[in-house]
């Protein structure tokens, strides 16, 4: 049966990646006109030119890339969304900027994430549904109703195609740090319950060097695929396929939900014999990275949060 909401209008900031595009099909919803402008000293201007009284609205704007930019884009959207008097309003941030920096490592420095999620908070406390954030207990920080999406699900689909016809024993899934481990069991789960294990960092004392070693399971022979939050510079990937490698893998594949891919990431990814590099859609991506679309599991978290 068709979803129908004639009563949903979603609006795609500047950087909604076509997701919002992807939701109104997904959802048989309507989109909104945004008028978005610079004035001539760079500031922000937007405008809403659709009715929104009584609506329910999906609001699409990921924060990178020009987090700072996109994040008050977000901000003007908001409050003038607020104005128009919608019945609810459910703010979609694929990726969240500034997540990374959850806590205060050093004395005198801002829990960063909290400011992203504080100041969405002056405009809604309705609903936000953000792609793999971070840290999920960051969430605490947004004041309505929160989801995190783990996109395992697509993720999952689009590797299946590479896994086709192999044996459960030849692919293990393998997070290339402790934290990252609930994604890598997550994955493994969904592409049929293979093997999964995370890289344990250990520090050289003499020599000052990081080493990484597999906790559990034995890599050789198989095809390992690596997942995490976040690809930025591809370091931590980089150094974790050559440690696989090291440790008999037949091949290397690299899946994450958000591919930053700054400086020279996706060379050094080449050069550590990555085979394959998949990301999903939260962000624009470059040629060269398969790219996963989120928005059906976004869609299907919209329609339980409109059910419930
Ligand atoms: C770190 O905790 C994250 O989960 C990623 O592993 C990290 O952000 C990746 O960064 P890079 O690609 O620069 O190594």
């Amino acid at each position: 049966m068709q979803y129908n909401n004639t009563n949903m209008i979603v609006i795609g900031g500047s950087n909604a990646n076509n997701i919002d595009k992807n939701l109104i099909k997904l959802l048989n919803a309507k989109g909104a006109n945004l008028v978005h402008k610079r004035f001539p000293d760079g500031e922000q201007y937007v405008r809403i030119e659709d009715s929104l009284a009584g609506k329910t609205v999906v609001i699409v704007q990921s924060l990178y890339p020009n987090q700072d930019s996109a994040l008050m884009e977000l901000l003007l959207i908001l409050e003038a969304v607020q104005a128009l008097k919608p019945a609810r309003v459910i703010t979609v941030v694929p990726y969240l900027a500034y997540a990374r920096q959850d806590k205060r490592f050093l004395t005198g420095e801002p829990i960063s994430v909290r400011v992203v999620l504080e100041a969405l908070n002056l405009y809604t406390k309705d609903t936000l549904i953000t792609i793999d954030i971070h840290k999920p207990e960051s969430l605490k920080y947004f004041k309505g109703t929160s989801m995190n999406i783990i996109p395992v699900k697509s993720i999952a689909n689009a590797l299946r195609r590479d896994i086709n016809g192999l044996e459960k024993r030849d692919v293990v899934v393998i997070a290339p740090d402790k934290g990252a481990f609930r994604r890598a069991e997550l994955l493994a789960k969904e592409l049929g319950d293979v093997d999964y294990d995370y890289l344990e960092k250990f520090r050289d004392r003499h020599t000052g060097e990081v080493i990484h070693k597999l906790k559990e399971v034995n890599v050789r022979g198989r095809i390992a695929i690596l997942v995490d939050d976040i690809i930025s510079t591809g370091g931590t990937i980089a150094k974790a396929a050559k440690m696989l490698y090291d440790e008999g893998a037949r091949e290397v594949i690299a899946a994450c939900s958000h591919g930053l891919f700054v400086d020279n990431a996706l060379n050094k990814l080449a050069g550590s014999k990555i085979t394959k590099v998949y990301s999903t859609n939260t962000v624009p991506q470059p040629s060269g990275v398969r790219v996963v679309d989120v928005s059906t599991e976004i869609a299907e978290r919209i329609k339980e949060v409109v059910k419930s």
